[in-house]
């Protein structure tokens, strides 16, 4: 064999392993929106293994039993809420919910967030206020929610915003959630100096990408379009969804206090990933199957 044969990043330690200390989170409230599928349940779960009571908050019946059968036997205790992170008033009363079962959630996970692919053009305005509305305002109506608290006791505390790389570089497809996590990532900035006095670390993670069962029709549809996912990541594989939940935890943790107002992100260098020449440009409506568009 050439020394020189691709053999793409090394696979992980496996599930249940850990890079920090065991009870890193005991007597710690993880508050987790959207905990009960995908990204955000394996992040929960790395709390949960770490000691973290843990709050999932999110609006299907479903997905909050899922995260019961998921989360509920970590060690730690385990609330689910129902809340859609679109209503400020929702968001406080599962805070209050929170604050009476363990008090006051120590972090916070924003990590709902909502995604669909369509052209620009086929965008009808409800679309884009809805996606907008979650993954930006939810985001930002969540954090607010755990901020003041916080303040009004006086209290330190940790956000971790997931996001996405389109933030940087825009996403053909999907206008909505990149415009909405380019806005999630700057909010990372600005609160992290707001609030940093007052004890509050706010960073960002941005998975890339880590498929998953629960992923939307939408979008497993859009990944099929793909034969080979691995080897169109220079990782030469996709994320392993335990390997988010460790960043996730490691941001949120006591040894990265000093950390603060950074998006990380965990992708295996797709995001910079470009050709020597560029391939043809396909459409996006191309790429979606998509006939011509038409006014109407
Ligand atoms: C075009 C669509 C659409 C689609 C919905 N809409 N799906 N338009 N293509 N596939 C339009 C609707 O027609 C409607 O507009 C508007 O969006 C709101 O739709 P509702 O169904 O009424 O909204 P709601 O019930 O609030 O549900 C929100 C949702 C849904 C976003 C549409 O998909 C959802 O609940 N998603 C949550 C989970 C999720 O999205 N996960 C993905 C995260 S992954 P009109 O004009 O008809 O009223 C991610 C990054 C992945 O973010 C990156 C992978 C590479
Ligand atoms: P997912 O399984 O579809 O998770 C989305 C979660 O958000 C669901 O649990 C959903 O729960 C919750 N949610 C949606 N709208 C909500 C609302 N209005 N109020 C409260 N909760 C709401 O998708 P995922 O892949 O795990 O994505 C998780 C995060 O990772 C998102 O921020 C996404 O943008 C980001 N991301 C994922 C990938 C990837 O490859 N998977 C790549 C880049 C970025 P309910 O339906 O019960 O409300």
């Amino acid at each position: 064999m050439s020394t020189s044969e691709p053999i793409g990043l090394p696979e992980p330690p496996e599930i249940g392993a850990s890079a920090l200390p065991e009870g890193t989170f005991d007597g710690v409230t993880v508050f987790v929106t959207g905990g009960g599928t995908g990204l955000g349940r394996a992040i929960a779960t790395e709390f949960g293994r770490l000691g973290a009571d843990l709050v999932v908050a999110s609006r299907k019946p479903e997905h909050l039993e899922q995260a019961t059968e998921a989360l509920g036997d970590l060690g730690g205790g385990l609330l689910t809420t129902q809340c859609d992170i679109r209503e400020p008033d929702q968001i406080a009363a599962a805070f209050d919910a929170a604050v009476e079962r363990f008090g006051l959630p120590g972090v916070l996970v924003n990590n709902a967030a909502a995604n669909f692919p369509v052209p620009a053009e086929d965008m009808s305005p409800n679309a884009w206020r809805t996606v907008v509305d979650i993954t930006l305002n939810g985001t930002f109506f969540c954090a607010r929610e755990f901020a003041r608290r916080h303040l009004a006791a006086g209290t330190p505390g940790s956000i971790v915003n997931v996001g996405a790389s389109y933030a940087w570089t825009g996403g053909p497809g999907f206008a909505h959630s990149a415009a909405a996590k380019a806005g999630v990532k700057n909010m990372v900035e600005t609160l992290a100096v707001e609030w940093g006095p007052y004890g509050i670390q706010v960073n960002g993670l941005v998975p890339g990408l880590f498929p998953h069962e629960d992923m939307t029709a939408d979008i497993k549809g859009n990944l099929a379009r793909t034969s080979d996912k691995d080897v169109c990541q220079p990782a030469l594989r996709v994320g392993r969804l335990r390997e988010l939940g460790w960043a996730a935890t490691f941001l949120a943790s006591p040894y990265a206090r000093f950390i603060s107002g950074h998006t990380l992100v965990v992708d295996g260098a797709n995001w910079q990933r470009r050709t020597l020449t560029n391939p043809p440009v396909v459409t996006v409506r191309d790429q979606m199957g998509k006939g011509p568009f038409e006014l109407g």
